[in-house]
């Protein structure tokens, strides 16, 4: 049982035209050169896949990789890419799902180890990136840092979309380091704005430094974007890479 919300048929059926932009060549170029380098010549597992909008390009370039995913209706719009024979995708928990074999390396981008909603759980699933690493392999994390800056007392919001057809704002729950993120989404010609949220459960850098150590990793590296930019006191998210020891 996890704790993370179960994404439904209509947020999957939507998600590739709203993250068009975040699916495009100039976009995921860097960051599928990034993963790529780190896969080597192994073999490489995506927690949390979704419809594939980094899996589906990785496997084109040559990488084998497989994923885990809790929604069907996620897995089956990435079906709709790809057969399983050439990326098979497990329905499970990343926190407890287990594949076989050994990889090279194990990623989680997105911002997605924040839909574990409890500390208990992401530690789990550190866990069980190293359970499937082969040794020397790693395993990487795309993360924001907790916007908490942008909140100083008395305030109850931070927005991080004010666009055309988007509005988005974070509000938190400071005592369980949950945020809540709103979306108002402008939807086709009648102008009307559709409102979703999700819960999150944010973390900082240090904390997922604790928890790859528990789980037998080393940090490697740790990055500000998929270019290597360095990371610094104003890098609003990382990239981190953990080493499983030789
Ligand atoms: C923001 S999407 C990211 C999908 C994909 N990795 C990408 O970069 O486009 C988050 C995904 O995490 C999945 N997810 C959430 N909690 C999960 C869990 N505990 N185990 C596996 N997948 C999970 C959701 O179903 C959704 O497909």
């Amino acid at each position: 049982m996890t704790s993370s919300e179960l994404w439904s048929r209509a947020t999957a059926e939507r998600y590739d035209a709203e993250e068009a932009e975040s699916s495009s060549a100039a976009v995921l170029g860097p960051v599928l050169d990034f993963l790529g380098e780190l896969a080597g010549q192994g073999r490489a597992l995506e927690f949390a896949i979704g419809t594939g909008r980094v899996g589906v390009p990785l496997r084109e370039r040559g990488v084998p990789v497989v994923g885990i995913e809790l929604s069907a209706p996620m897995a089956e719009v990435l079906r709709r890419k790809v057969d399983e024979d050439t990326l098979p995708v497990v329905l499970g928990d990343m926190a407890a799902t287990v594949v076989p074999g050994e990889f090279t390396l194990v990623y989680l981008v997105y911002n997605t180890i924040t839909n574990l909603l409890t500390q208990e759980e992401q530690v789990e699933c550190f866990r069980n990136a190293a359970r499937h690493l082969a040794p020397g392999g790693r395993f990487v994390i795309e993360l924001g840092v907790p916007p908490l800056r942008f909140l100083p007392p008395g305030q109850v919001a931070v927005p991080f979309d004010v666009s055309e057809r988007h509005l988005g704002f974070d509000t938190f729950d400071l005592v369980e380091q949950v945020l809540v993120s709103h979306h108002f989404t402008r939807d086709g010609a009648d102008g009307r704005y559709r409102r979703g949220s999700s819960r999150h459960r944010y973390a900082w850098p240090a904390e997922l430094d604790l928890m790859a150590r528990i789980a037998g990793l080393d940090l490697e590296r740790r990055v500000a974007d998929w270019d290597g930019a360095p990371f610094t006191q104003d890098s609003a998210k990382h990239i981190s890479v953990w080493r499983k020891p030789v």
